[in-house]
């Protein structure tokens, strides 16, 4: 049982065996939250994909559901790619991408069209057999590489962004416009970055919140910028402003909406309180994956709220998420100067917040996942004002730091970790930022250290232990 091996999730979504990518398809339908993924289901590879199936009514605990969607027809036959889902008439409608390779390079021997199924259960799914949008647009659009529809309402019409790029291979985002799902009129570029945009803009997503429009995607090969940038996939969000009857999108430059490692084609649902709630494949191209040899690969993150704050969004862990904490620890006012340990505070499956004072040290430290060989750091430095992940040490396969610049006005520094079997998503200052690292240390290097240099004060620090989300009846 691969559930059982040291580096398998207990509270991520991830799949009982083999490959998953993106979270395709999230949706809330009659009730429950339902989540599909992007899924190999005979090899821990990527292969032929189809549409693997979680659901959930609280978006904590979560239930394997029988694969949705698979490779069926001429135009989806090498794989039913990225795509989303909505609630129409009380059908779920999935749009997705077909995918066909015509020839032996995966990067120029392709097609790709967009594709709809529906459901009445949320569970089994009809294929259109054709297409609804049967090829890319004419223009500066790329014939074959145009992909991940993200489907949504606004005002009695249906609108979709599709990820895309120029001839030249510079990343852009299409909008259309259907008023049935089924014929779709192209409306324009609604995105694209001059500059450092990367080659192809992956899995795009629009909503509005607060007071803007947000575009969510995921870029391919954007170069470093400072200390922004450094993995060749990522997820960045834009804000601005769409105007509906033109297809006119003004917005504003990149930010990173995870400054870790892994963290890749987020997608996003409204709740039915009107919180935009997002999930990301808790991975990345070009990362390690040390458990494919176990027979299993990839894992969604926990589900995060997005919360306008003035011209930035605030990255946050789902409130409700509190329902796993079982045992509790917690200490109050305790100066850290040399290394330092608190009885209890460990463990390789845990929730830790630290809210630490800062005004007197020049470096804060938190060292987990620690064993005799391994630790992940989690360090503060005065001097750069900014907060670095470092996974040199921290076990199989993964290497690296990322660092973000953090504000500590206030001298108080909170960090929020959320630790897995082979994984850390630590949110830092109510939301300013968030990085994500998949690591794969030994089961027993469950140890927790706080390092200071000056004195720093931890004010309040609690831990609790987090349980398993999944019951097994798929
Ligand atoms: C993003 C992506 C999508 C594509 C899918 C294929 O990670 O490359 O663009 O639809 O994965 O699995």
């Amino acid at each position: 049982r691969v559930q059982a091996h040291k580096w398998y999730p207990r509270f991520h979504v991830a799949p009982r065996a083999y490959w998953m990518n993106d979270p395709n398809g999230f949706s809330y339908f009659n009730g429950e939250y339902h989540l599909f993924y992007q899924h190999h289901p005979f090899s821990p590879e990527w292969g032929p994909m189809h549409w693997g199936h979680v659901v959930s009514r609280d978006l904590v605990h979560w239930e394997h559901l029988p694969v949705a969607l698979a490779p069926s027809t001429e135009d989806d036959a090498d794989g039913c790619f990225s795509g989303s889902a909505i609630e129409v008439n009380g059908k779920l409608v999935a749009m997705y991408t077909g995918n066909v390779w015509t020839g032996p390079d995966h990067d120029t021997d392709l097609k790709q069209v967009q594709m709809i199924a529906e459901s009445s259960d949320g569970i089994h799914f009809t294929k259109r057999v054709e297409p609804v949008i049967n090829e890319a647009p004419e223009g500066d659009i790329h014939p074959y590489h145009f992909r991940d529809p993200k489907v949504w309402e606004h005002n009695g019409t249906y609108y979709c962004v599709l990820g895309s790029r120029t001839k030249d291979h510079q990343g852009q985002v299409l909008l259309y416009r259907s008023d049935d799902l089924l014929n779709w009129a192209f409306m324009a570029v609604a995105a694209k970055k001059e500059g450092n945009g990367g080659f192809m803009w992956e899995c795009p997503d629009l909503f509005h919140l607060g007071e803007h429009d947000v575009l969510v995607m995921s870029p391919q090969g954007v170069k470093p910028e400072g200390e922004k940038f450094h993995n060749l996939h990522q997820a960045v969000y834009v804000l601005g402003e769409l105007e509906y009857g033109t297809g006119t999108f003004t917005h504003g430059d990149f930010h990173m909406l995870d400054a870790g490692f892994d963290f890749y084609a987020p997608q996003t649902l409204e709740d039915p309180e009107g919180r935009r709630v997002m999930i990301g494949w808790m991975d990345m191209w070009e990362s390690e994956m040390p458990t494919q040899a176990h027979g299993f690969c990839g894992a969604m993150t926990i589900p995060r709220v997005l919360v306008p704050d003035g011209d930035r969004l605030l990255v946050q862990p789902l409130p409700e998420l509190a329902e796993l904490r079982r045992e509790a620890v917690s200490y109050e006012n305790q100066p850290v100067t040399a290394k330092q340990t608190f009885d209890s505070v460990n463990g390789t499956c845990l929730e830790l917040r630290v809210e630490v004072n800062i005004k007197n040290a020049d470096a804060f430290r938190v060292n987990f996942r620690s064993g005799s060989e391994e630790k992940t750091v989690l360090r503060w430095d005065k001097k750069d004002a900014a907060v670095t992940l470092d996974r040199t040490k921290s076990g199989a396969g993964v290497s690296g730091t990322r660092t973000v610049k953090v504000n500590t006005e206030s001298d108080i520094l909170k960090f929020r970790l959320f630790l897995d079997q082979s994984s850390a998503e630590i949110f830092i200052n109510d939301g300013e930022a968030v990085m994500t690292a998949r690591i794969y240390p030994e089961e027993t290097s469950d140890g927790i250290e706080f390092e200071a240099e000056g004195e720093a004060v931890i004010e309040r620090l609690e831990k609790w232990e987090l349980h398993s989300v999944f019951s097994q009846k798929g």
